[in-house]
């Protein structure tokens, strides 16, 4: 079995993970490399969400009964546990969204509807880069119609890594919001957030960081990262589906406006006018996702008590093997940065004139789950004259095993096309 430095015990993590004990296609071993679509739930969090629901399920912040006042301790704690994760300063900072996209669409709408000094309009411009998720493109599209706002992006190097050179006439004074990826889901790229940050702070403009890619790999430091905005979601890290966070700077949360309007986000209502309530409440309009935060909070447990540094470092090592042995395939192309170093654990690759689905399909019947398709982001995809790419995405309990079957799946898949 190859040993590499860095690895974490898979054999003991990979106990906590009853689904990548299955079987598949007549008995073969499932080797899921799909962790940067969703990532697999360990019995840790299974347990809580179990528990959750047989012990103490209510609806939060309403009622006087026991359940009720359990559901929000457990609700609200789930917020302290998050805001401990990405070292918030208040856990009033941290808003519990649906997912990554909701959270992203959030910053577009709130800076859509405010007044002063934040407001989005015809003579301001939105900044982003090519590399971009669908989910922070067209929020701000969809602000750019409205408010006739300039989008202006960075493009990309031939290598797969952001191309700021034109950083001066990309962000301006002009601009209102600089909203970027921490790491590329198609390219895995890890970009220079010092860089971006300082010179958005020279223009006095916001910056939304989507560390959707990030989050669940490497320890997330919201006030080291200086940023004023950072999106994530709960599924992607060992949480449930249906939870998504979005930290923000309070002062900024107390002046900006409410984007969804219902129960629990007002302070008072009445038939001509309401007032809202402080954060985070009044972005949480309606019943929020409650189990699912609980569940995310088991998930950040359990990440934490492994340790977000060791977890970097098993990702790193696996990564480094993965992009060795992909490299050494006749044929393979890495779309994007093709060293371990300033990337995360996605690698997307073509494989000869091959179409990506027909590999994808290939390998599914090895066992081997990848994502195939464009991954969201097209964009990236027209830029390097492709339709598409196969990805391998890694996570804490991924093996060097499971890259060497990786490759010999490529190998089948190279045999049957000719
Ligand atoms: N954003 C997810 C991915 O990259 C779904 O696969």
């Amino acid at each position: 079995m190859t040993q590499l430095p860095g690895l974490l015990d898979t054999e003991a993590i990979r106990k906590d993970f009853p689904i990548l004990d299955r079987r598949i296609h007549d008995g073969k071993k499932l080797v899921y490399l799909d962790n940067a679509a969703t990532s697999q739930t360990p019995r840790q969090v299974l347990d809580v969400l179990n528990e959750y629901y047989e012990q103490h399920n209510a609806n939060v912040h309403r009622g006087v009964h026991v359940l009720a006042e359990e559901a929000t301790a457990l609700y609200e704690g789930a917020r302290d546990k998050v805001a401990a994760f990405i070292n918030a300063p208040s856990r009033d900072e941290v808003i519990f969204t649906k997912n990554a996209s909701e959270s992203l669409n959030l910053v577009a709408n709130m800076l859509g509807w405010a007044d002063e000094p934040y407001r989005v309009d015809h003579e301001t411009e939105i900044v982003i880069t090519e590399m971009e998720h669908h989910s922070n493109i067209v929020p701000w599209q969809l602000l750019s119609q409205r408010t006739g706002a300039k989008l202006k992006w960075f493009g990309l190097t031939d290598d797969g890594r952001l191309d700021l050179s034109n950083i001066e006439e990309i962000i301006t004074e002009k601009t209102k919001i600089v909203s970027f990826v921490l790491v590329s889901n198609i390219l895995g790229t890890l970009n220079p957030v010092e860089a971006i940050v300082r010179r958005a702070q020279e223009v006095g403009a916001l910056v939304l960081i989507d560390a959707s890619q990030a989050a669940p790999h490497m320890p997330l430091d919201v006030q080291a990262l200086q940023a004023d905005f950072v999106a994530f979601t709960g599924h992607k890290m060992c949480g449930p589906t249906g939870i998504g966070v979005l930290w923000g700077r309070q002062e900024l949360l107390e002046d900006l406006p409410p984007f969804l309007g219902g129960g629990e986000m007002i302070e008072t209502v009445s038939m001509n006018s309401s007032t809202y309530a402080p954060a985070p409440h009044k972005f949480e309009a309606g019943t929020p996702p409650v189990s699912q935060a609980v569940g995310l909070g088991a998930a950040v447990d359990y990440l934490t008590a492994i340790g977000m540094d060791k977890i970097a470092a098993h990702e790193h090592a696996i990564t480094e093997y993965a992009v060795k042995r992909l490299l050494e395939v006749p044929d393979l192309r890495i779309i994007g940065p093709t060293t371990a170093e300033d990337r995360g654990a996605a690698i997307s690759f073509t494989l000869g004139d091959i179409h990506p689905h027909d590999v994808g399909q290939v390998l599914d019947e090895e066992g081997i789950a990848v994502r195939v398709g464009h991954h969201c982001a097209r964009p990236v995809c027209l830029r390097y004259g492709i339709p598409a790419t196969t990805r391998a995405s890694f996570y804490l309990y991924s093996t060097p095993g499971e890259i060497d079957a990786l490759v010999d799946g490529l190998e089948h898949v190279r045999n049957f096309f000719g």
